[in-house]
């Protein structure tokens, strides 16, 4: 599990991950196609809404359990640190 403690509105979970030099398992570059790069983003901030991406990368019950795919996923609020569980290579 990593926390981020910076967190930037404009960024996704992704980048975040990157800044950190953690591998989350992105093989398209973030574009929404592998959905390698599962995430689940702990305490419940404010995050931007579920893509289509997402829906068609991960199940209802991932989508449930508040899977997220780290690339379509941004942080509404700057003001909050990140604390995210990573799931490299959907595992
Ligand atoms: S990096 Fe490929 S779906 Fe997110």
């Amino acid at each position: 599990m990593a926390t981020v403690d910076f967190v930037e509105p404009n960024l996704n979970v992704l980048a975040h991950a990157q800044t950190l030099e953690l591998e989350v398992g992105s093989r398209c570059g973030g574009h929404g196609i592998c959905g390698g790069d599962r995430v689940r983003v702990l305490g419940e901030p404010p995050l931007s809404e579920i893509t289509e991406a997402e829906r068609r990368h991960l199940s209802k019950k991932e989508l449930a359990a508040g899977i997220r795919l780290a690339c379509q996923c941004f942080p509404n609020d700057s003001t909050i640190s990140l604390r995210v569980e990573i799931f490299p290579d959907g595992q």
